[in-house]
C-alpha cells in the first residue's frame, strides 16, 4: 500500500486554448492539420505512427528495459534534426556523455539536437521554455518528478502528473512529444499503462529482447490505425527497418516437419506470413499440460476442445504445445485454421505440404469462417513463392490475378484435412 495525497493546488492546467477562454470554436473555423505531418525519416516508424508524426501529439514507447527504445529514439531525434527542426532529448536515465557514446556508435552527427540530463519537471519544462524545441524526447517518463508532489519518482501520481504536463505542453505549443515508459514486471515503478489514455498514441516493443529483431506495435493511435506494426532488427548500427518481414519470420522454418504450418495473419494494414508449430506428445500429468506462446492460450483450448468432440481426437492424453516462431504474437482469428492443422499435423506425425499457407476462423462446430482482407493474404502468399493457399470459402476473392497461386477453398475442419493430410 502506498499513500497518495491530493495535491492542494490544482496543477493541471488541462489542454484549454488559455486560461479564461472558455467560448467554444465553431467546427468549421478549426484549422485541418492532415497534410502537415512530419516524416520521421524512418519508413517503418511512420508506419507505426499512421503515416508520420502528427503537429501537437504525445506519444508513449513501451517496452521491456533494454529492448531499444532509447536506440531508437535516437536514431528518430538524428533523422528529425536534419529537416531544421530543434530536437530536445532529455534523458534522466543517462549521462550525455553516454548517449554521446551511443550516437557515436550509430554513426551520427547531429547539429540541432540538444541533449539535457534532469528529472525534475519544473527544471525540464523551463529548460524548454528557453530552448524552445520542435520536437521533444523524454527518456523515460518514470524518472521524471515533480516538485510539487511529495511521493517518489515513479509512482502512479507522478508519472501521470509528469504525462499530463507535457500534454498540456505539446497541445498548447504544438510540439511532438515522444515519452518513453519501461513495462516492468513488480509493480513498484508504475507501469506505462496508467498513461494510455493521456496520451494520444501507444507504442510497445514486441517480442523478445534474445530475437535480434523489433517489432513495435500500436496499441492505440488517434492519428491513424492501431495494431500497426513494424518490424526492425538490432545490428550494430542500431535498428534498421526490416523490408520483407515474412521473410524474415519464415527464415528457419524446417521445411517438412510435421506441426509445423504457415499462417497468413494481417496486422493492420500488413500481411505478415509466419510460421505456427505445435507439438503433441504423451502427457505424464494427471492433467495434460496446454501451453501457447504468440497465440490466445483460450483460443487454443477451445481448438482442442473442437478437435476433441468433432472429430474424436483422443488429446485428453496428451501434452499441446503450440508456438508462434519469431516472437510475434498473432491475436487475429484466422490463425484458428493454422492452430488446428499443426495440432492434427504432430497429432497423427503428418507433414503439411511447406509450400502451403492457411487462414480461416475455425467455429466451435468445426465450421471454416470467412476472415476480412483475403486478397491481401493471398498476394503475399503468392509473392513469397507458396504454391497453395487453404481458406475459407466465404472469403474466396471474385477474381484474383495471382495465377501462380492455387486456391482451396473450404467449409469445415474435415474438409481442410482431407486436402491437407491425403
Ligand atoms: P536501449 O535502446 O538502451 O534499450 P532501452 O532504452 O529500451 O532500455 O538498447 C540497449 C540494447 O541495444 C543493448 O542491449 C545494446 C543494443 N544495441 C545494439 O545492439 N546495437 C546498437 O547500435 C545499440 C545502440 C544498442
Ligand atoms: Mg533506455
Amino acid at each position: 500500500m502506498i499513500e497518495e495525497r491530493t495535491p492542494t493546488s490544482s496543477s493541471s492546467p488541462g489542454i484549454s486554448r488559455g486560461p479564461g477562454d472558455l467560448s467554444p470554436i465553431a467546427f468549421n473555423e478549426v484549422a485541418s492539420q492532415e497534410n502537415t505531418r512530419l516524416s520521421s525519416g524512418i519508413a517503418e516508424f511512420d508506419r507505426v505512427l499512421g503515416g508520420g508524426i502528427v503537429p501537437g501529439s504525445l506519444i508513449l514507447i513501451g517496452g521491456d528495459p533494454g529492448i531499444g527504445k532509447s536506440t531508437l529514439l535516437l536514431q528518430v531525434a538524428n533523422l528529425l534534426q536534419r529537416q531544421e527542426s530543434t530536437v530536445l532529448y532529455v534523458s534522466g536515465e543517462e549521462s550525455e556523455k553516454q548517449i554521446k557514446m551511443r550516437g557515436d556508435r550509430l554513426g551520427m552527427q547531429p547539429t540541432k539536437l540538444f541533449l539535457l540530463t534532469e528529472t525534475c519537471l519544473e527544471r525540464i519544462l523551463e529548460c524548454i521554455n528557453q530552448l524552445a524545441p520542435q520536437i521533444i524526447i523524454l527518456d523515460s517518463v518514470q524518472t521524471v518528478y515533480s516538485d510539487k508532489l511529495p511521493s517518489a519518482p515513479g509512482s502512479i501520481s507522478q508519472v501521470r502528473e509528469v504525462a499530463t504536463q507535457f500534454l498540456f505542453l505539446s497541445k498548447h505549443r504544438s510540439i511532438p512529444t515522444f515519452l518513453i515508459g519501461h513495462i516492468t514486471k513488480d509493480g513498484s515503478l508504475a507501469g506505462p499503462k496508467a498513461l494510455e489514455h493521456i496520451v494520444d498514441t501507444v507504442l510497445y516493443f514486441e517480442g523478445e529482447r534474445y530475437h535480434s529483431h523489433r517489432i513495435v506495435r500500436t496499441v492505440k493511435n488517434r492519428f491513424g490505425a492501431a495494431n500497426e506494426l513494424g518490424v526492425f532488427e538490432m545490428t550494430n548500427e542500431g535498428l534498421v527497418p526490416v523490408e520483407n518481414p515474412s521473410k524474415l519470420f519464415l527464415a528457419e522454418r524446417p521445411k517438412g516437419a510435421a506441426g509445423s504450418v504457415v499462417i497468413c495473419c494481417v496486422e493492420g494494414s500488413r500481411p505478415l506470413l509466419v510460421e505456427l508449430q505445435a507439438l503433441v506428445s504423451g502427457t505424464s500429468y494427471v492433467s495434460p499440460r496446454r501451453m501457447a506462446a504468440g497465440v490466445d492460450p483460450n483460443r487454443v483450448s477451445l481448438m482442442l476442445a473442437m478437435l476433441e468432440k468433432r472429430l474424436g481426437l483422443h488429446l485428453l492424453s496428451s501434452d499441446v504445445y503450440v508456438n508462434v516462431a519469431g516472437g510475434l504474437n498473432v491475436d487475429e482469428p484466422s490463425a484458428d485454421l493454422g492452430i488446428v492443422a499443426a495440432v492434427v499435423s504432430s497429432y497423427r506425425n503428418l507433414a503439411v505440404n511447406p509450400s502451403t499457407v492457411i487462414f480461416g476462423e475455425v467455429g466451435l462446430a468445426g465450421e471454416v469462417r470467412g476472415v476480412s482482407q483475403a486478397l491481401l493474404r493471398i498476394r503475399e502468399a503468392a509473392s513469397l513463392g507458396f504454391k497453395k493457399c487453404l481458406l475459407p470459402r466465404n472469403s474466396l476473392p471474385l477474381s484474383h490475378l495471382e495465377s501462380e497461386i492455387e486456391l482451396i477453398a473450404i467449409e469445415s475442419v474435415q474438409e481442410s484435412f482431407d486436402v491437407l493430410f491425403n
